[in-house]
Parts: structure tokens; sequence; C-alpha cells
């Protein structure tokens, strides 16, 4: 379990983040919907301690990690596939995914636990991973993510100009993920990106939730997405 207690974060002095709150339970996916400049990336950011909460708590899993440094959080078990994935373009996919293991010591089980998702990059493996193609760049940040073992894992905008079957693959790992008791928390700026997913979704608009909803209530009022994303549906 992931607890996140009222963060506000900031850049200089405007406020990116204000009283950010979630949970996030192994097995469910919690989805993370808003309009870009919402403050989507910096919440994922401040979680990972990349961006120096000012205010809050986040515990994972029974064990307080406030004001740990940005490396001693993945140490932990928390997975992050960062927007735009950012890989290491000039090294191989085996050694993109050498980093992921090293993080916490996984041994070659995990590894092919990760594989096991995307059997496509055992062929890519001493292919420089940037030379892949967008879709598969994508399989291997989560693959790399998994590595570590997360009992939660975040994705940030991971469908993000990616052609329709890979955004189909894409879900079908959140789906098993889920199914195998990993909690996701996952950002997304459109709802159908998501709606196939997801357990409950949280409304974010200038730095702040603005309403957290189970998935089935959502669709039983779509009207919801208007107010909240100025989308009609
Ligand atoms: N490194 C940064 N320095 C200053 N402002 C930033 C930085 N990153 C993001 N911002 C600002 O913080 C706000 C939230 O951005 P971001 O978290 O990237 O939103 P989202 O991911 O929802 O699109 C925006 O107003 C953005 O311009
Ligand atoms: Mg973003």
């Amino acid at each position: 379990m992931l607890t996140i207690d009222n963060f506000d974060a900031y850049y200089g002095k405007s406020q990116a983040l204000r009283d950010f709150s979630v949970k996030v339970a192994p097995g469910e996916v919690l989805c993370l919907l808003g309009r870009n400049g919402a403050g989507k990336t910096t919440a994922l950011k401040s979680i990972m301690g990349i961006v120096k909460p000012q205010r809050g708590r986040i515990v994972l899993d029974g064990a307080d990690l406030t004001g740990l440094p940005a490396n001693r959080i993945p140490m932990a078990g928390l997975g992050y596939v960062p927007q735009g994935r950012r890989l290491f373009a000039e090294l191989t996919v085996r050694e993109n995914l050498e980093i992921g293991l090293m993080t916490r010591k996984s041994g070659p089980h995990a590894l092919e636990r990760a594989l096991s998702y995307f059997p496509a990059l055992r062929e890519r493996f001493s292919q420089r991973s940037g030379t892949l193609s967008g879709g598969e760049q994508t399989m291997l940040a989560i693959a790399r993510a998994l590595c570590i073992e997360p009992t939660i894992l975040m994705l940030d905008e991971p469908t993000e100009g990616l052609m329709p079957s890979m955004i189909a693959t894409i879900r079908d790992v959140v789906i098993r993920l889920r199914d195998e008791g990993v909690g996701v928390l996952l950002v997304e700026q459109r709802i159908d990106a998501v709606l196939p997913v997801a357990s409950r979704i949280a409304f974010m608009d200038h730095g702040e939730i603005k309403a957290e909803m189970e998935i089935d209530a959502v669709r039983a009022d779509p009207s919801v997405l208007k107010t909240y994303l100025g989308v009609g549906h």
C-alpha cells in the first residue's frame, strides 16, 4: 500500500502541488487524470523524491519514506515509468534492464518475470535502446521498472504517441499487473485510455485533486468528465 498525505510542492515561488493525497492498494489501478499542466507529472516526481515536497508524508508498505533521497525510493519497491520514458539511449536493451536489476539487487527471476510481460524485448537484447521504436521503448521502460519487483508501479502517460495496437498491449500489461496484486498509479490525459483498466479515478487540476471516484460511479454519471476534464462524453 502506498499512502501519500498532504504533499505541497513548489517550483520557485509557484505552487505546483496543493495538499495532494492518494492511496494505492495492492491489486488496484488508481488513474490520475487531468489536463496538460495540471500537475500530474509533478505529483509523481514528488512521490519519487525528484521534486522535494515541502510538506507531507509518504509511506510504502508500512515504511515511512518521507524525505529520503530520490535514489532510495525505488529501493523501497516503488516502480516508476517517467513521462517520455527516459531510457539511456546509448545503452542496449540488456544494459537498461540491468540498471533496473541493480537498483534492488534483484535476481535473474526478476528479469525473467519482467520479460514475460514483453517477450518481444528478448529479440532486441543487444540493440541500442535509442534505435527502438516508440512502442518498444515504452515496453523497455516498463520492463526496467518491473525489474525492481515493485509492489506499486507508477506510469506517467505511457500511451502518449503510441499506435492503437501498442496502447492495447500496455493496457493488457496493466490489467495483468493489477490481477497479480501490483498496485498501479496510472497518469493519463484522456479518459478513454483509462476506462478499461481503472479501479478509481482522481481528477486533478491546478495542482489539486478535485474529486476522486470509483470507476462505476464515473460510468454511471459521465457528466463528471465534463466538469473535471472539460470533455463531452
Ligand atoms: N521544472 C519545472 N520548473 C518550473 N515549473 C514547472 C516545471 N515542471 C513543471 N512546471 C509547471 O508546473 C505545472 C504542472 O506541470 P506538470 O506537473 O508537468 O503537469 P502535467 O504533468 O499535469 O502536464 C505547470 O504549470 C508547469 O508549467
Ligand atoms: Mg505530465
